[in-house]
C-alpha cells in the first residue's frame, strides 16, 4: 500500500440560501470529486489548477481539518478520516505548510522559541536531545544560527518560510503538503527554496505534496504531477511533453510554459 492514499475523496459544501424552506433540502456545492491519489514514500506529487479547483480543500481534508463527505484517506494501512488515528499521532506523520508564513509564526516568538515549541510537543520525554534536534532542522532549511535569536519581524518572506518549513521538519514527518507554500516569494527565493526542499527531500527520503498553480516550480520538484479542475483530477503525469497529454486544460498549460522556458 502507498504511504498514502486517497481513495473516491469527495466533498460537498452546503450552501446556505436566504431563501431557505424548512422543508427543501439546501442545496450543496461539490468541491471535490471522486478524487483518487496516491503518494509513495520518498516521491514528490504536484498538484496543479487554477484558484477555486478545490487544492486547498484536498490539503484540508487530508490534515483531518474537514470531515470528508464520501471516500476514504489512509495513511499506509490506517484510515485518516477514521477514529482510530488521533490528530497528534496524524501530525507527527503529515505536515502541513501554508502559504502566509507572517500567520504561522507567532510575532512575539523568536525562531528559535519557534522552533523548540514543535520539538517540545512531539518529543517531551527526549530533553536531552532538543538542541540537537534544532541544530538539525535550521541545518537542513540553510538558516544562519544568527537568525535563532530574532522575531519574525526581522526575517525577509523567504527566511520566514524557512521557520515554517523547519517547524515541519522539526516534528520529523513522513509527509510534508505545501500549499502555496512559496507562491508569495520572489524569485530569487522561490529558486532557492525549491533546490533546498529537493536537497532536503533526497536527504530525509520524504514525500511532498506540493500544491501550486506554477508549473515551472512543479517541473523542478516533482516526479509526478496532478491536475485539478473543478474539484476532480484530470490527468496525471510525469513526462512534460506537450503530445502525451490528454486533457485540454492541462495541455494548454504546459503549452503556456514551454513558451515561457523557450523566451
Ligand atoms: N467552507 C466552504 N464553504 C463553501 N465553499 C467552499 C468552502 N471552502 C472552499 N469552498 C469552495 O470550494 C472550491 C475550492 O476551493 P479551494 O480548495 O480553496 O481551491 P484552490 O485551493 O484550488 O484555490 C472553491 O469554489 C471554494 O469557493
Ligand atoms: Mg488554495
Amino acid at each position: 500500500m502507498s504511504l498514502l492514499q486517497l481513495c473516491n475523496v469527495s466533498k460537498e459544501y452546503r450552501l446556505r440560501s436566504k431563501k431557505r424552506r424548512l422543508l427543501k433540502p439546501c442545496s450543496t456545492f461539490k468541491a471535490i470529486k471522486q478524487v483518487n491519489l496516491s503518494l509513495e514514500k520518498g516521491e514528490c506529487v504536484g498538484l496543479i489548477g487554477e484558484s477555486g479547483s478545490g487544492k486547498s480543500t484536498l490539503a484540508r481534508l487530508i490534515m483531518k481539518l474537514e470531515p470528508l463527505t464520501s471516500g476514504e484517506i489512509f495513511l499506509e494501512e490506517q484510515a485518516v478520516s477514521g477514529r482510530q488515528l488521533k490528530d497528534l499521532v496524524l501530525y507527527k506523520r503529515i505536515q502541513l505548510v501554508l502559504q502566509d508564513s507572517s500567520t504561522a509564526l507567532h510575532p512575539k516568538m523568536k525562531v528559535k522559541d519557534c522552533l523548540l515549541e514543535p520539538i517540545k510537543n512531539f518529543f517531551p520525554s527526549e530533553k536531552e536531545k532538543w538542541d540537537e534536534m534544532l541544530a538539525r532542522v535550521v541545518e537542513l532549511v540553510e538558516l544562519d544560527f544568527t537568525y535563532l535569536t530574532r522575531f519574525p519581524h526581522q526575517l525577509s518572506g523567504g527566511q520566514k518560510q524557512r521557520v515554517c518549513i523547519a517547524k515541519a521538519l522539526a516534528v520529523q514527518p513522513d509527509v510534508i503538503i505545501f500549499d502555496e507554500s512559496i507562491a508569495s516569494l520572489d524569485y530569487d527565493s522561490q529558486v532557492s527554496i525549491i533546490k533546498m526542499l529537493k536537497t532536503i527531500q533526497v536527504k530525509e527520503q520524504l514525500s511532498y505534496l506540493f500544491i501550486t498553480h506554477d508549473l515551472q516550480s512543479s517541473r523542478e520538484l516533482c516526479n509526478r504531477v496532478a491536475v485539478m479542475y473543478e474539484g476532480e483530477i484530470v490527468e496525471m503525469f510525469d513526462q512534460w511533453d506537450v503530445n502525451q497529454l490528454k486533457h485540454p486544460y492541462t495541455r494548454s498549460l504546459v503549452e503556456t510554459l514551454n513558451v515561457n522556458v523557450i523566451r
